[in-house]
């Protein structure tokens, strides 16, 4: 568990509630108290980003942050991660504090500790992956994720965060789609060459993916741009008397709302014929909030949202992959790495065009090639 860090003083700022700054006594007084509860048995939750320690607070320090005392609150520690997609609001809490006032549902942000540690409120509830990672969610369920999406797409943009100046016009789809595919080329596969370059091309995923996927593209059809999640999917989303809350917003963009309905319909793992019914009900919910503009050309379009997502997401599905083989990998360590890359591979196979995905005895040739070379650097390539 990371120590907390004793930040200079003017950023110790602390948040209450709406974002109030809380006097620097009260703050060291905050920092103390959870310092205390991390050294004592806490439950620890991580994800991709963070890691989420659950604990409680006493009296004083609750009463400070505006929580319940004694109620369960969530400590988040952000991880070294490999970062897969863009992020424009590198402050969580920023996009807390606006999205909790639209949407009452999702937990808050309470207080931010030093530069990057954050208290929320817990939300109690089974998180959905927790009931498997697959299976019908059923109709319900879809109707709630349907109305999540409006509701978001309704949050008014002046008043969230101010935007990188070099964001896509409002409305400017193809430039949006764009800019992911770039971030994807720039960001996420041109720095991890050097050391995944021979993976990559071991396993056939050409050197100019991006721009084989950017030749295929048609001109999409401009579309106002929202407030978009892009990351809602089972271990997002937490459902207590059958309700849901989506948390994890640290990946929220302003864009076009078909890339929230993408990255949703493919990371839900939902099969052909649920795309298709929460498609319409995403559609059906829009038109409904008075948003039907959101939806032109959505069957055009969502196609080339979806190739990205399945095109994109072979780096992470790769990186991550080889990245969790452990030194002593067994038979059955790249067994399983192969089979994840088999199946990212095989996903992206349309939009990166390619010819066939090697086959998985292939594959572990690969992940054992890179992995000797990255546990024994003397070894010959
Ligand atoms: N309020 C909560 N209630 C229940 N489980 C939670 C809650 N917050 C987080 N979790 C669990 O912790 C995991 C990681 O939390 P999350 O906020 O999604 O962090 P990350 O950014 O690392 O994905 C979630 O996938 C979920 O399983
Ligand atoms: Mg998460």
């Amino acid at each position: 568990m990371p120590p907390l860090s004793r930040p200079p003083r003017e950023t110790r700022a602390l948040f209450r509630n709406a974002g109030a700054a809380l006097p620097t006594r009260h703050a060291a007084l905050l920092e103390r108290c959870v310092e205390r509860r991390l050294r004592g048995p806490a439950q620890v939750l991580s994800g991709h980003h963070n890691t989420n320690h659950v604990l409680r607070l006493g009296l004083l320090p609750a009463v400070l942050v505006g929580a319940v005392p004694f109620a369960r609150l969530k400590y988040r520690v952000p991880r070294e991660t490999v970062e897969v997609v863009p992020r424009i609001w590198p402050r969580e809490w920023d996009v807390l504090r606006v999205v909790c006032r639209f949407l009452p549902e999702v937990p808050r942000c309470l207080a931010v500790l030093g530069d990057n540690h954050s208290l929320h409120v817990y939300r109690g509830g089974t998180v959905l992956s927790d009931r498997g990672p697959h299976g019908r969610i059923g109709e319900g369920l879809m109707r709630q994720f349907a109305a999540f999406f409006a509701r978001t797409a309704g949050i008014p943009a002046g008043e969230l965060p101010p935007l990188p100046e070099d964001w896509p016009a409002d409305g400017d789809s193809d430039g949006f789609l764009r800019r992911l595919v770039r971030f994807t080329e720039e960001r996420v596969h041109r720095p991890h060459r050097p050391r995944f370059g021979t993976l990559f091309d071991a396993v056939g995923i050409p050197e100019d993916a991006m721009a084989r996927f950017l030749r295929g593209l048609h001109p999409l059809t401009p579309r106002p741009f929202a407030l978009l999640h892009t990351d809602v999917h089972r271990a997002n989303v937490v459902v207590r008397r059958n309700r849901i809350a989506v948390i994890d917003w640290e990946l929220a963009l302003f864009g076009d709302p078909l890339h929230d309905l993408a990255t949703h319909l493919v990371r839900m793992g939902y099969d052909k014929e649920e795309q298709a019914r929460m498609t319409a009900l995403w559609a059906e919910a829009m038109t409904r909030a008075g948003r039907a503009e959101l939806t032109a050309a959505l069957h055009d379009d969502l196609g080339a949202y979806l190739a990205f997502e399945y095109a994109q997401s072979v780096y992470p599905d790769v990186l991550r992959a080889a990245l969790a083989l452990p030194p002593h990998a067994t038979a059955d360590d790249f067994h399983a790495a192969a089979h994840r890359i088999g199946h990212a591979l095989s996903r992206a196979r349309e939009p990166l065009r390619l010819v066939d995905v090697p086959p998985e005895p292939h594959l572990i040739d690969a992940l054992r090639h890179w992995h000797d070379a990255q546990n024994n650097p003397a070894t010959p390539r």
